[in-house]
């Protein structure tokens, strides 16, 4: 067992939890040539909420009972005679009285009725379990994976106190209408995004919008780790913490009227794109099988953080040594940071974002406000924000501790993730967003880079590149034959010189046409950014268990007379 840092979150709970006493936590841990096919018109799974967690919470709940049953004693139980201790049995209103904002909380699982009181310091999702106080954890504990582990059903056990008294249940349950649906706010979604999975939502750009520079609103990409939250303009504020525990906080007037309205051009690129692309070119990776869709490009704006800081009375051109992070914490219970020379950056471009291609930004993409960090994996780019705290540590989100890490080939998933830094800036990336046959006289009217010798049919391919760090991309390499031979894609200047922020935080769009006799099997898609990074041949030698960063040559399978991308 090792100590459990306490979560930042902590920070905001209600004056008087963070004086509890802390309880010891253990620390959990938590291709060959593709087709691309057209998109799926609409994936969405139409099952109500409750349906999609009922399997999981049955197998949760049966684990942990069927464990726990034996261990059961309550204390305030008469003793039997024969010694054996008796349940208590508690009424659904009297655990609805021990609410976050009671003296004691008290939650439900299953139908059996935990005091949580003092786990409430120790938890690592720190105030997202507030939620559930007064009611059912069920759905919930079903979002998150780290809960599915003996251990985490250890813990919950030691703080069982009786049973949800049977003349409440209904066929031997707690009732719907007592489980309280986190995905209540969750916005009705476009059609076209590629689903992964409902709730919470992950989904991915449709390839027939990847084709555009600038990523309709609808059909932007979302990643939800979980449900989004209830905000408002009116309501929403953002409190800047400083190191010496200093506060100064915003509403969203504020911001908006006392600081300069910025706009810059970024993309965001999930560290999980492509992930599928691992998978299927190496081994099976552990997370949601992103396709080429997890990245999307928009045009930001909204006011720079250096700006807030300064104004919250932060040195932002004296940094002290100790000063090295910039947390910010979602306010659904994310939680990310980056290092504060980028914060601070006046060319890092850093910004509370409220609109999104000039409209306020959507409800799934951090309305009202999110940090937008171009040039980093887009896990550090917080929707919803509410706290941003200027801190010698890095968050201790498993965010930013766990998941959003790579290690080597030959590491599975039992790791110290200590021993690795959390992302930041990405890599290079490039992939192929259309392959379509079309005749050589359509080429003059497409916009597609004109061959003057070209006789017949020809192939058409497009597609996007990308790297972090505001690296522009200076090549693109495309092969028609499976990466033996290479030609020179065409780049187009989407944006005019000096406009999209400081530096290259848009992606590249790119594009070719390849006579018909010369299209082999397989097409491929490298790109080089100006430190000359490129992308690797292979999957294995990159492969890692997350299938994080997967940044591999992107290759597409060629059919004469059944080329169209999706
Ligand atoms: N911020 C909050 N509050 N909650 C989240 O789940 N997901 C992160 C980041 N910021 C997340 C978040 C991840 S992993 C990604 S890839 C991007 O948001 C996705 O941003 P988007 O949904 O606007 O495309």
């Amino acid at each position: 067992m090792m100590k459990q840092r306490l979560h930042p979150f902590l920070n905001i709970l209600p004056k008087g939890k963070t004086a509890l006493r802390p309880r010891i936590y253990p620390r959990l841990h938590g291709s060959p040539c593709t087709r691309l096919l057209f998109t799926a018109p609409n994936t969405h799974r139409s099952r109500q909420f409750h349906k999609s967690l009922g399997p999981g919470l049955l197998v949760a709940v049966g684990l942990s009972a069927s464990f726990i049953f034996s261990s059961v004693v309550h204390a305030e139980a008469p003793p039997k005679h024969d010694d054996v201790p008796q349940t208590r049995l508690i009424r659904l209103s009297e655990v609805e009285k021990h609410g976050g904002d009671a003296e004691t909380q008290w939650i439900t699982k299953g139908t059996r009725v935990y005091d949580i009181t003092e786990w409430i310091p120790g938890h690592p999702g720190g105030e997202v379990i507030l939620r559930a106080a007064g009611g059912a954890v069920d759905s919930y504990w079903d979002i998150f994976t780290i809960h599915k582990k003996q251990e985490v059903y250890d813990i919950l056990d030691s703080y069982y106190i009786g049973d949800v008294d049977p003349s409440d249940l209904i066929d031997g349950e707690v009732p719907v209408d007592h489980i309280d649906n986190p995905f209540k706010n969750d916005p009705i979604r476009d059609e076209r995004l590629i689903v992964h999975s409902q709730y919470p939502c992950n989904a991915e750009t449709p390839t027939t919008e990847l084709v555009k520079f600038i990523t309709p609103n609808e059909t932007f990409y979302v990643r939800n780790h979980m449900w989004v939250p209830e905000t408002s303009l009116k309501g929403h504020t953002i409190t800047i913490e400083l190191p010496n525990g200093d506060e100064k906080m915003y509403t969203m007037e504020e911001l908006t009227e006392k600081f300069q309205k910025v706009s810059i051009t970024a993309a965001l690129q999930c560290s999980g794109n492509r992930r599928k692309d691992m998978s299927e070119g190496s081994r099976q990776t552990n997370g949601l099988p992103w396709s080429i869709g997890g990245i999307s490009n928009a045009v930001w704006s909204g006011v720079r953080l250096r700006d807030v800081l300064e104004d919250a009375g932060f040195p932002v051109n004296d940094l002290q040594d100790d000063v090295k992070h910039a947390q910010f914490m979602g306010a659904e219970a994310y939680g990310a940071s980056i290092p504060i020379d980028k914060a601070v950056d006046k060319r890092g471009d850093v910004l509370l974002a409220y609109e999104m291609n000039g409209q306020p930004l959507p409800h799934d993409h951090g309305f009202p406000v999110r940090v937008l960090v171009p040039g980093n994996v887009a896990a550090r780019s917080v929707k919803w924000v509410n706290r941003v705290v200027v801190s010698e540590e890095e968050s201790p989100s498993q965010w930013q501790q766990r998941d959003y890490k790579c290690f080597g080939p030959n590491v599975n998933g039992n790791v110290d993730w200590s021993t690795a830094p959390a992302i930041q800036e990405m890599p290079v990336q490039s992939a192929i967003t259309s392959l379509r046959d079309i005749s050589c006289n359509a080429t003059q009217d497409s916009g597609l880079p004109q061959i003057n010798d070209l006789k017949g049919d020809v192939v058409a391919v497009e597609g996007y590149a990308y790297s972090g760090g505001g690296r522009a991309i200076v090549r693109v390499d495309l092969s028609a034959d499976g990466g033996r031979t290479w030609h020179q894609a065409q780049l187009l200047k989407d944006l005019p010189e000096g406009e999209g922020g400081h530096k290259a935080w848009a992606w590249t769009r790119w594009r070719s046409v390849i006579p018909r006799h010369k299209a082999g099997k397989c097409f491929v898609v490298k790109a080089v950014d100006e430190a000359y990074n490129t992308q690797a041949g292979e999957y294995e030698p990159y492969y890692n268990f997350r299938g994080n960063l997967t940044s591999s040559w992107h290759k597409v399978e060629y059919r004469p007379g059944e080329s169209e991308i999706t």
